[in-house]
């Protein structure tokens, strides 16, 4: 793809450089000209918008292939996977393209993260050192095995849980390890399971977000001692509900599948009930939805592969906005959100909130703020009702829930420290599914918006 501005030619068009950050352009040529045409007034400020047609097509996204596929299980009258094929042929599909030995379908991530900590033993007293910037589903699953979800503070630079802080957290409780790559960006995958290692703690990877995110060669999800993948419609690969649960134990994952299925021995090698279990199966009209969206779903996240890559490098020409950082140089984002960092010293101390909110103006659906989950799951209502539930009265010392209250202030999360970091995203998973011209109305809006920032403040 012809690179629309080169970071030279940006800095030469730019009169002023940096000073003061006001983006002022005297160059002629290119989209960077066109943009400056455009640009004598932001669309927020009363101009004309770099473009009015929307970039919200409806998802999820499904033609006749769906239909067929949902009509076909509904005639079999087997609904039910015990009596399907759907569900137990899509467990073989997943795992050999995830590259793990055994997949077990779930009814949703939350159940796929509930079965790995029940099976690897988590119950009361014990702790899961995990991340407060997640879905708050990551710590429900932890809260609902009366177990404490221990919290280590993020990196500033990606949101995702800072890897260099586990080691200090763990202690002679410490039962599993929960990391969770976000969005589709993987967190220090490689340096967690090396602490983990060191110690000899099991971890479970909530890679809910992140179906074909990679490290290394290698997927998340298959990683640690069990992977979660979420389906669930907001996902990239989706079915309305649904989960997956990966790993390459295999009596660990026997445990899984019978964990989901009430107990029932999937080697049937043990008649009856011989394994504790409830029912998080998923049904056959999820899975007949999820074996042709997940067609589909491979070639989406090419598209939105060459998009994402191709938007990171023209962004990247900004100065002040920088693609996310990857822990190591082999690092596949999927872009199910498309972020950027953005330091607001090289625009004028204009927020990332009011910078998209001018690129909203322009027809770009993006939003700005210091991360994804703003707050952090460590200061959500149900912790307290939980340290104060009879369970977990009973699983812990006055003295350690004291302690524990105590713990959950961290510098990054709670901005006591404020890094100065701020980020701009957008939903990726839609809006990088279209052809070049789209990619390129959004460097138009965003050139736009960086050279008239003055204007904003
Ligand atoms: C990080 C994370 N973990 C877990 C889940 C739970 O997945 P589900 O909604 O399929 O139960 C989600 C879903 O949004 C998630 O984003």
């Amino acid at each position: 793809m012809r690179s629309l501005l080169t970071r030279r030619s940006f800095m030469k068009k730019t009169s002023a450089g940096l000073t003061g950050a006001a983006l002022a352009v005297t160059g002629t040529s290119s989209l960077y000209a066109n943009a400056g045409n455009k640009s004598s007034k932001l669309a927020l400020l009363g101009g004309s918008p770099v473009r009015r047609r929307s970039f919200n097509q409806p998802w999820p996204i499904f033609d006749d292939n769906e239909e067929k596929s949902l009509l076909k299980a509904l005639r079999s009258r087997n609904w039910c996977c015990l009596r399907g094929n759907a569900v137990y042929d899509f467990q073989k599909e997943f795992a050999r393209a995830m590259g793990v030995r055994h997949c077990v379908l779930t009814n949703g991530g939350t159940t796929a993260l509930s079965a790995s900590l029940h099976c690897l033993g988590v119950g009361p007293g014990d702790e899961v050192i995990t991340t407060p910037n997640t879905f708050i589903a990551t710590i429900n699953v932890i809260c609902n095995a009366h177990a404490l979800p221990v919290f280590v503070d993020i990196d500033p630079d990606t949101g995702l849980i800072d890897a260099d802080l586990i080691e200090a957290a763990i202690t002679e409780d410490t039962k599993v390890i929960l990391p969770v790559h976000l969005a589709g960006f993987p967190a220090d995958i490689e340096k967690i399971m090396s602490v983990a290692g060191k110690h000899n703690i099991p971890v479970v990877e909530d890679a809910c977000q992140s179906v074909f995110a990679e490290v290394n060669g290698r997927k998340v999800g298959t990683f640690g001692t069990t992977g979660c993948i979420s389906f669930q419609e907001w996902k990239s690969l989706v079915c309305g509900e649904g989960g997956a649960l990966l790993g390459n134990d295999d009596e660990l994952m026997r445990r899984c599948a019978a964990f989901v299925n009430n107990g029932r021995d999937p080697k049937r090698a043990r008649r009856g009930y011989p394994f504790p279990g409830s029912n998080h199966r998923m049904t056959e009209f999820q899975a007949a939805v999820l074996t042709e969206q997940f067609k589909r779903f491979k070639q989406q996240d090419e598209t939105r592969q060459k998009n994402g890559k191709y938007l990171e490098r023209e962004l990247a020409k900004i100065p002040g906005i920088k693609p996310r950082k990857a822990y190591c140089e082999k690092t596949r984002f999927t872009y199910v959100t498309f972020e950027l960092d953005y330091n607001k010293k090289h625009f004028n101390n204009v927020p990332a909130s009011r910078f998209a909110e001018a690129l909203r103006a322009e027809g770009i659906p993006v939003s700005g703020r210091a991360r994804r989950y703003s707050n952090g799951c460590h200061k959500e209502g149900m912790l307290e009702e939980h340290l104060e539930s009879h369970a977990f009265r009973v699983s812990f010392s006055r003295a350690r829930l004291k302690k524990y209250r105590e713990s959950l202030h961290m510098p990054i999360i709670d901005n006591t420290r404020p890094s100065g970091k701020e980020m701009l995203f957008m939903e990726g998973k839609i809006a990088l599914l279209g052809p070049k011209k789209d990619i390129d109305d959004i460097t138009e809006a965003f050139v736009k918006v960086a050279k008239n920032v003055d204007k904003l403040t």
